[in-house]
């Protein structure tokens, strides 16, 4: 394989652009194809089944693209589909995982929040995630239903959003948390709303350059690391409605983006 391919980026929407845009300021020669699989966003409220298949059929478009690797920027996918897409599929796989870790060590008042979608928090794999650290610390987890629908919008609707947050996050400060792990990609995009709810002492985790940084990682050990000075070139594709997609990609993505069809 070689290492000027690109790499694939995905997500159900444009949460994973939160993850590229650190894959991009960490290698910036690294060329990546993007997709958002927007026709079938959200992930969060459907089955395993259902995101393992749309998961396959993101990977062979990736296959029939010749990428040398696959970031899964979608915590729920990464829940449902990555040990079956790793079985399934002989490239490298980095997937999310909710930051419940470097949250558990910072904590000083013993009690964290995860904020995710309900496909997330209902895994056997953060279930899994969570029994190793529910002795160090209270963990209290909180469903976050709508959210996404919202970020997905070209033009969001902030006060349904706050209204939504409120109602998400109040609860986890009655229970005295002091972290709160951001625990799907959508939610980067309202780091500065949880945080104005949240207040200046709590603190919000994500793992947004721990998986830029895995991602390095995994290229290196297999020498695959673009080693040339040619800057990237970064490719978005969608399944949504292409004159929506644009703007709403642009919108996250800060500039005007051409988005093609999946
Ligand atoms: N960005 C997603 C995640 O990290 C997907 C959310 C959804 O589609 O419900 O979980």
């Amino acid at each position: 394989m070689s290492s000027s391919l690109p790499v694939g980026v995905f997500d159900s929407g444009v949460g994973g652009l939160s993850i590229l845009e650190k894959i991009h300021q960490l290698h910036p020669r690294e060329s990546i194809l993007y997709v958002a699989d927007s026709a079938f966003a959200p992930y969060g409220p459907k089955g395993d089944e259902f995101i393992i298949q749309r998961s396959r059929h993101l990977m062979d478009f990736y296959l029939s693209h010749q990428v040398k690797a696959v970031v899964v920027a979608c915590n729920t996918a990464t829940a449902a589909a990555v040990a079956q897409l790793r079985e399934d599929y002989d490239l490298p796989i980095v997937g999310m995982e909710p930051a419940l870790k470097p949250a558990a060590l910072a904590s000083s008042s013993g009690v964290i929040g995860v904020l995710a979608t309900e496909g997330t928090l209902a895994s056997d794999k953060f279930v899994d995630l969570k029994s190793r650290f529910d002795g160090d610390v209270e963990i209290i987890t909180k469903p976050c239903p709508g959210l996404v629908e919202h970020i997905e919008q070209v033009v969001p609707d902030w006060q349904a959003i706050n209204h939504l947050l409120r109602e998400y996050i109040m609860p986890l400060l009655d229970k005295k948390v002091d972290t709160i792990v951001l625990g799907c990609t959508h939610y980067s995009f309202l780091t500065t709303q949880i945080k104005e709810i949240a207040g200046p002492d709590i603190a919000i985790v994500d793992t947004d350059d721990a998986v830029a940084r895995r991602l390095g990682s995994v290229l290196e050990e297999k020498d695959l690391l673009k080693n040339d000075k040619v800057p990237g070139e970064i490719t978005f594709y969608s399944s949504g409605d292409l004159s929506i997609q644009k703007k709403l990609i642009s919108r996250c993505w800060g500039k005007k983006v051409n988005v093609l069809p999946l």
